[in-house]
């Protein structure tokens, strides 16, 4: 077994952490927020991930996971795994590597020989081969320093379950030794037979902007094709059905409705672009242009059907907004559609009545202004519509009696179609959702 650190202590780093430590290894989480550093070596996760809480607390108590802010508690790391966030620019859409910097310039003093520092985050390709250089020169008399690249395709919600059951591992290295040693980390995943692909730094680092740009096309194109249904009287519910049937296709990210959003998959494609654009390529990429054009798209059009069964305008209108996080199973509310859209019914003079079965703090703490309630039944009460924005489980077994007894008017846009539209229609609901003929 082998002694790991992890630097960079948020959704990625510390599932990383714990799911090292569950492998057996003896793994140290490092992070420069204190506050944060001593939630977790108390056993408190600072967001919601199922299952990650009891992943802490066992790997705590049986002495294989540690945390600490100081770089120096890494020095006798084989192994560093670099997991901190690689947000959007401020001024440009290309991302942001100042926290990788500072990490590798934090850690470089503490580096032991023949340590492999491993980078997670998700980067523009040649940031593995600066980061190389970076060491040579912040690190020049250790000995055989290597870096590799190992991203992560772990999802929030089910980050657990990911890393330690991936559908593959992707090892990005320069030489067979520093493979080896990747392949040691994963060992207990290999044996159970996790496919491996190994790849050089720059194929590793464009594997992962080119799968999440992949899952964000297909998203994309399903809700092209909702728009196009709206004009057309089609159903986009059914298309998607009958394409997802075809093993060419697949069924999975072809749920039409509100698009993506979170902290990954926006900012990804954006920094794709933008590295396209610095190599001399832009136009082969140019596309995601329209991929993000058409996901923001969706929020604008789902505020469009609230606007309508309001009347028109949300002035002095009450709108019971299901969902706030960006997706269900998660606190994480970074780019939310379900936020965007309460947002603009606050700003247009709408009372935007939130509730989130997890999101209810972060939603609050970022945007203060709007009105917060204790369930669907306490938003809907005295609504003009209701707008279901997130497609947490708990809203798909609302009932439409119930909830009637509540609203001022049964009006719901279903923006994640996750409900039976007959049901509610039978209820005597005004349903509609986008690329559904009303
Ligand atoms: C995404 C990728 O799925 C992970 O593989 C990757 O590791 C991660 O980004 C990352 O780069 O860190 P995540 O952001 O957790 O994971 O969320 P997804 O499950 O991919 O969902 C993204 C968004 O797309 C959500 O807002 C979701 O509601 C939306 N979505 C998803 C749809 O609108 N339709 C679909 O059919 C699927």
């Amino acid at each position: 077994m082998l002694t790991i650190s992890v630097l960079g202590c948020g959704y990625l780093g510390v599932t990383h952490a714990a799911g090292m430590a569950e492998l057996g290894h003896q793994v140290i989480g490092i992070d420069i927020d204190p506050e944060k550093i001593a939630a977790l070596a108390d056993g408190r996760v600072p967001f919601f991930e199922p299952g990650l809480d009891e992943l802490i607390t066992r790997n705590l108590a049986e002495g294989r996971l540690r945390f600490s802010t100081a770089y120096e508690d890494a020095a006798s790391a084989d192994v560093h795994f670099i997991c901190v966030g690689t947000p959007q620019r401020s001024d440009t859409s290309a991302a942001d590597l100042s926290h990788l910097h500072a990490a590798i310039e934090g850690l470089a003093p503490s580096l032991a020989d023949g340590c492999l520092v491993v980078g997670k985050s998700t980067v523009p390709v040649g940031t593995a081969a600066h980061l190389a250089e970076m060491l040579r020169v912040l690190a020049p008399d250790r000995e055989k320093v290597a870096v590799a690249w190992n991203p992560e395709f772990l999802r929030e919600g089910t980050a657990v379950a990911d890393t330690l059951r991936p559908d593959r591992l992707v090892l990005g290295v320069a030489d067979t030794s520093a493979e080896a040693v990747l392949r040691e980390v994963y060992a207990p995943l290999i044996e159970a037979g996790v496919p491996v692909v190994v790849a050089d730094l720059p194929t590793a680092e464009v594997i992962k902007t080119a799968a999440n740009s992949f899952m964000a096309t297909k998203i994309s194109f399903i809700n092209a094709i909702a728009e196009f249904c709206d004009a057309s009287g089609a159903d986009v519910t059914v298309v998607a059905e009958a394409l997802g049937r075809d093993p060419r296709i697949g069924e999975q990210f072809l749920k039409a409705g509100l698009g993506f959003g979170g902290g990954c998959i926006s900012k990804d494609i954006r920094a794709f672009r933008a590295r396209a654009h610095d190599l001399g390529v832009g136009h082969a990429l140019a596309f995601l242009a329209e991929v993000d054009a058409v996901n923001l798209r969706c929020r604008d059009r789902v505020v469009e059907l609230l606007r309508k069964q309001c009347g028109g305008g949300f002035s002095g209108r009450r709108v019971a907004v299901l969902g706030a996080a960006f997706k269900p199973n998660t606190d994480d509310i970074r780019d939310s559609p379900a936020l965007y859209v309460a947002e603009l019914i606050s700003r247009e003079g709408g009372v935007a009545a939130v509730y989130d079965p997890r999101a209810m703090g972060n939603a609050r703490r970022a945007f203060p202004h709007l009105t917060y309630t204790t369930s669907p039944l306490d938003a809907a009460r005295g609504a003009d519509a209701v707008a279901l924005l997130t497609d947490w489980q708990e809203f798909a077994t609302l009932d439409p009696r119930v909830l009637g007894k509540e609203v001022k008017s049964r009006n719901i846009v279903d923006g994640r179609h996750l409900l039976n539209a007959e049901e509610w229609q039978q209820a005597g609901w005004q349903y509609v959702a986008p690329g559904r003929p009303a």
